[in-house]
């Protein structure tokens, strides 16, 4: 254990060097989950550590026909349960004064109309400096009605006014390429690209930023990021959860678009980037879309010898008994999405050619984590390399845990105690906890604070978006050329199943294949 002071607060409390500007939220969607679990718990924190100013609007939007009074009691609700600074009657009274409802379609202008005049009204009594920030809260079908609606009815100020108007996207933006690349064209007719703030939670979690300044505030470590020294790199996002009744949306989805298009290629494009001219939104996400556009696309035949696709079947996940995917609530019987994907990824650049980058994530697996692994090549020279010993010198392994336990680990070889050299792989590590005292906040306190300030560092650039998807949707297209070549036979496909609470199909390993690489176990 490195002996590291324990700082007080975490970095999300210190004073930041921009001072947010008041403002008026519209959540569309927002009798929804996402809303009430997420993001009024997050603005709540956010007021409350003072970090928002105190007349912080918001402007709940959907059909559901609550009234304003309704509505501050879903928001209540959620409050309290997913709030992390404690709540106080008082606190809320105040915060809960700032919210509103507006119920409508959202393809209907009267609708639209309504909330219009909510907003001016609310503008006005609350000196939110005209401010806006809308959130598409909703599944992605209304994404493109409601920014049309927006615009239609001159809601959006032109980007080079002084008060602001600002859009977040959820995920999933868009299904493959031609859709995402569909969707840009549509939003950037209304908004300019500054104002499109593209949400993915991952770049929200500390861990997740910490990837940055753990390898550009730290100068040991670059002149090893790369193929002299790097044997591979695995990243793994793991849960051990089912569906949890996400059926109808997971089934059309799968874990490639769920996980991997987005939080998994982030995570790949921050380890591989080359260093930031700044740190700021433009520098860095140039530097991330290089990263994903030296990632060698797939011709569709090729996709079954990098990538591995399955199913869990039943099992038992933390001693609960888990039904097979296809038969979840929601699943079609026949379903053939994947629940389980890894891919091995080759980067075709002077920093990482020859290093294979593996990705797996999954459901129904032993357990919830998600970590990057940087495996070092071994000592040229085994100076220990009796044959006992050369099997226990094993590499040095980098580990960056996002999530649970976060922090980051060195495994190195030490001698252990005694008259023989007999050597034992130990760890030198970084918690986060003893470190820093305290958990991480959760990420969309980070990210709806960077909106508001105006900072899209931590977002999704179209061009970023785009050049994941075409990766993406190359894999989608073998998995299609798989499907239609099965229907030629006459043989329906049917994907490789892993036992629900296994670490995914024996495929999985087969991937790895050469000598000496295995998939680490958390
Ligand atoms: P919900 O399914 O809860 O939908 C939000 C609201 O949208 C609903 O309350 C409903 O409001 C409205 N809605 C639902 N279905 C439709 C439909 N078919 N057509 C029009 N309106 C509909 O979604 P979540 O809150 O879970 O998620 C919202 C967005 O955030 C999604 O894009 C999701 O992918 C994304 N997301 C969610 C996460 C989460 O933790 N929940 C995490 C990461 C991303 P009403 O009927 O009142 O109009
Ligand atoms: C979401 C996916 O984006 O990320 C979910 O839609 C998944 O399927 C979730 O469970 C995982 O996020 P986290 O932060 O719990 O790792």
């Amino acid at each position: 254990m490195l002996n590291s002071p324990v700082v007080e607060a975490a970095p999300e409390d210190r004073p930041r060097p921009r001072i947010s500007d008041p403002a008026l939220m519209v959540i569309f969607g927002a009798s929804g989950d996402l809303a009430q679990r997420k993001l009024l718990p997050a603005l709540y924190n956010l007021v409350q550590k003072g970090l928002l100013p105190k007349d912080f609007t918001i402007v709940g939007y959907s059909r559901t026909g609550y009234s304003d009074e309704e509505y501050r009691e879903f928001a209540k609700v959620g409050v309290k349960e997913h709030a992390d600074v404690e709540f106080r009657e008082d606190d809320w009274q105040q915060f809960s004064q700032g919210i509103f409802y507006v119920s409508g379609n959202y393809d209907d202008p009267a609708g639209f109309a309504r909330l219009k005049e909510c907003i001016a009204e609310r503008e006005q009594g609350r000196h939110t400096g005209h401010n806006r920030l809308f959130y598409l809260a909703t599944p992605p079908s209304v994404y493109e009605p409601v920014s049309t609606q927006l615009g239609q009815a001159n809601l959006v100020h032109p980007a080079d006014e002084e008060c602001w108007t600002r859009l977040v996207v959820e995920k999933p933006f868009g299904r493959d390429r031609a859709s995402a690349h569909a969707l840009n064209e549509h939003l950037l007719s209304i908004f300019d690209e500054e104002q499109v703030y593209r949400i993915d939670h991952y770049l929200g979690k500390e861990t997740v930023q910490n990837i940055l300044v753990f390898r550009f505030a730290n100068g040991i470590l670059e002149p090893i990021w790369n193929r002299n020294y790097v044997d591979h790199v695995q990243i793994t996002v793991a849960e051990s959860i089912g569906l949890e009744r996400r059926g109808g949306y997971y089934d059309k989805s799968g874990a490639l678009r769920d996980m991997v298009q987005n939080h998994m290629l982030q995570l790949v494009s921050l380890v591989g980037m080359e260093p930031p001219v700044a740190f700021d939104a433009k520098a860095v996400r140039d530097q991330k879309v290089n990263l994903l556009r030296s990632i060698r696309p797939l011709a569709p035949e090729e996709v079954g010898q990098y990538v591995v696709r399955a199913q869990y079947g039943p099992g038992e996940v933390n001693g609960e008994h888990l039904p097979s995917y296809r038969d979840e609530e929601g699943v079609a019987p026949e379903s053939t999405t994947e629940t389980f994907v890894a891919w091995k990824l080759e980067i075709d650049n002077w920093r990482w050619n020859g290093v294979p980058f593996y990705l797996r994530t999954g459901k129904a697996l032993p357990q919830k984590v998600s970590e990057i692994a940087i495996y070092f090549r071994r000592a040229p020279h085994l100076l220990f390399a009796s044959a006992e010993d050369s099997k226990q010198i094993s590499r040095n392994v980098l580990l960056i845990r996002i999530q649970p336990d976060e922090g980051i680990s060195l495994k190195i070889s030490a001698k252990l105690p005694g008259p023989s050299v007999k050597l034992q792989p130990v760890n030198m590590a970084f918690h986060y906890g003893s470190s820093f005292g305290s958990t991480p906040p959760d990420a969309y306190q980070r990210l709806l604070l960077d909106v508001v300030l105006g900072d899209g560092t931590l977002f999704t650039r179209r061009d970023e978006v785009e050049v994941a998807w075409d990766r993406v949707t190359r894999v989608l297209e073998g998995w299609q050329m798989q499907e239609e070549q099965a229907q030629a036979q006459g043989v329906p496909l049917r994907l490789p199943t892993y036992e629900a609470g296994t670490w995914g199909p024996a495929a999985a390993e087969e991937l790895l294949g050469q000598e000496d690489q295995n998939w680490r176990k958390p």
